[in-house]
């Protein structure tokens, strides 16, 4: 697919912007602070109703703006599809596709998406689980647009069971009257339910992905891997044989019921997908505290282009977003990423100087200077 318009409203620093798009490679160049990033965060964040860089929607709504609008018509083979977002910090957001009415933000999930990289994604080898869930959910996501519903569904669950035990935990300490079990039985339960489905998608993600990323690894670094990718589940769940749901089910009751003492003391869910970690290998080190910094870069360079390379071969060709990379690499990995970028469906590139843009990333040009993007 390729996005063949974009428009915003009140997003970022822009007021209103429309920048039409081709397939193939688009760069964005302009000195740094002038709007390029804020254009692509804006596509990256029709794919994935998130942005990469905050994790709320307050600050992409322009200074003294009630509300942005991010609009795109995208192009997947034959068909055409508009989607349009309106963001409304502290109230709910809106969506409509094709102009008709209303539908829930996340029904637009799968018209666009992205495979994006960024500065950031140096944390997802040196940074916290979290980075590295997020990734592995977004992916999952990406795959299969439902999964969003499982995810906000297992935060609320999480968020809900936390809640009864940090009263369970007062109470406790205060001698107040104490938590009926079976209701926190019945919150295991939920729990254990939406858990095992988001583990069971993330299981099978990695189980995919672990080959496409050694593979990346050596188009990236050549000779330089290998690389593994070891899911540590905080219920012992474990990638490879596949699980059924009815089994990783079991598996989080069972983890549940071992911590449960402690959990009422603490008043918060020690055990779920949301204290597991993908770790991720190098040579049979970890790369996080062991590998340099320019392997580090590989590596997160390797996990994008295995999830590009993923969503592809799954007929879902995602447009990939290099924002500020190339400036982070060595010539030899700048040249390399650029090979393999090239024949993506569409590209969208932001720098801040041409030179940044490698050779072989021949396609249109726009200058961004202070929120005015102009084709050149
Ligand atoms: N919500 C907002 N309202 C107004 N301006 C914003 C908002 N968020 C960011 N900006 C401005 O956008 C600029 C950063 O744009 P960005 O796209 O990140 O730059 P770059 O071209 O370096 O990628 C900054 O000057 C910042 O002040
Ligand atoms: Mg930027």
């Amino acid at each position: 697919m390729h996005v063949t318009h974009l428009s915003l409203a009140d997003f970022r620093s822009y007021a209103r912007v429309e920048v039409p798009l081709d397939p193939g490679v688009t760069a964005f160049v302009g000195a740094n602070g002038q709007g390029k990033t804020n254009l692509v965060e804006a596509v990256g964040y029709l794919a994935t109703l998130g942005s990469h860089r905050v994790s709320s929607d307050a600050p992409l709504v322009r200074m003294g703006a009630e509300r942005a609008v991010i609009r795109a018509a995208v192009t997947q083979g034959e068909r055409s599809q508009l989607v349009e977002l309106e963001l409304n910090p502290g109230r709910a957001n809106r969506a409509r596709i094709n102009r008709s009415s209303q539908v829930r933000p996340r029904d637009v999930l799968g018209i666009v998406r992205t495979v994006l990289f960024a500065p950031e994604d140096l944390a997802l080898v040196k940074g916290d689980p979290g980075e590295r869930r997020r990734f592995l959910d977004e992916l999952v996501t990406a795959r299969s647009p439902r999964m969003a519903g499982v995810r906000s569904d297992y935060e609320r669950v999480l968020k809900q069971r936390n809640t009864l035990l940090k009263s369970a935990a007062m109470a406790r300490r205060h001698g107040g009257r104490s938590l009926d079990l079976s209701t926190l039985d019945v919150w295991d339960q939920h729990l254990a339910g939406v858990g095992a489905e988001l583990l069971a998608q993330r299981l099978d993600l990695i189980a995919v992905l672990q080959p496409l990323a050694d593979k990346a690894y050596g188009d990236v670094a050549p000779g330089g891997g290998p690389v593994t990718l070891d899911y540590r589940s905080s219920v012992g769940a474990e990638a490879g044989p596949a699980r059924t749901r009815e089994e990783l089910y079991a598996q989080i009751v069972e983890a549940l019921a071992a911590v449960r003492k402690q959990e009422i003391e603490r008043g918060v869910t020690l055990v779920g997908p949301h204290r597991d970690d993908l770790v991720l290998g190098l040579r049979s080190m970890p790369a996080k505290g062991y590998a340099s910094h320019g392997e580090s870069w590989s590596y997160a360079l390797a996990l994008r282009l295995a999830s590009y390379e993923l969503l592809r071969g799954e007929g879902n060709e995602p447009v990939l977003v290099l924002d500020d990379v190339f400036a982070e690499l060595d010539a030899r990995r700048r040249e390399r990423l650029a090979e393999l970028v090239a024949p993506a469906e569409q590209v969208l590139v932001t720098a801040a100087v041409d030179d940044d843009v490698p050779g072989a990333l021949v396609g249109t040009r726009y200058a961004v200077t202070a929120g005015e993007v102009e084709r050149v």
